[in-house]
């Protein structure tokens, strides 16, 4: 059988807190069963995924490098390196797979400070204040874009 194609779900800072933290704003699921949700999604449409959560930015830097020659494209909620990092963007321009962005807040009703993304421009889709579904979306985004690039 060959090989399916791969996805990289990447979640930054504090997202491995899903589910105890601000409950209000990002719900009540853990980010294992978001990534379980996902991962059964992508197979639904004949994709997989590989997931990494990380605190550290050099790491989600790491991983999305090590995409580059592997993976179709990436389903990243950057956390709050969406409004501050320049490096999570370069190394997404650098790999220049789809991305798709995905907050589950919807960041345009919150602070002006989380208005601003370094990755909104260069993204396939942005997705936000969908809840944890907002993952399935950008899977589908993304299956949908491969299917008609292939
Ligand atoms: C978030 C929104 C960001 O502003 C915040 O820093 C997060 C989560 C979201 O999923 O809604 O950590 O990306």
């Amino acid at each position: 059988m060959p090989e399916l194609p791969r996805l990289l779900l990447v979640n930054g800072p504090n997202l491995n807190l899903l589910g105890v933290r601000e409950p209000d704003k990002y719900g009540t699921e853990t980010l294992a069963s978001v990534e379980a949700m996902v991962a059964a999604h992508a197979t639904n449409r004949g994709l997989a995924v590989d997931a990494v959560q990380s605190n550290h930015e050099g790491v989600l830097l790491d991983a999305i490098h090590a995409a580059r020659t592997t993976h179709a494209g990436v389903v990243i909620n950057p956390g709050a390196f969406t409004h501050t990092s320049v490096a999570l963007r370069d190394a997404l321009l650098g790999v220049a797979l789809p991305v798709v962005e995905v907050h589950i807040s919807n960041v345009h009703a919150r602070e002006a400070f989380r208005h601003h993304s370094y990755i909104s421009d260069m993204a396939v889709a942005v997705i936000a204040g969908a809840g944890t579904q907002g993952y399935r979306f950008a899977v589908d985004v993304l299956a949908e874009r491969l299917a008609s690039h292939s």
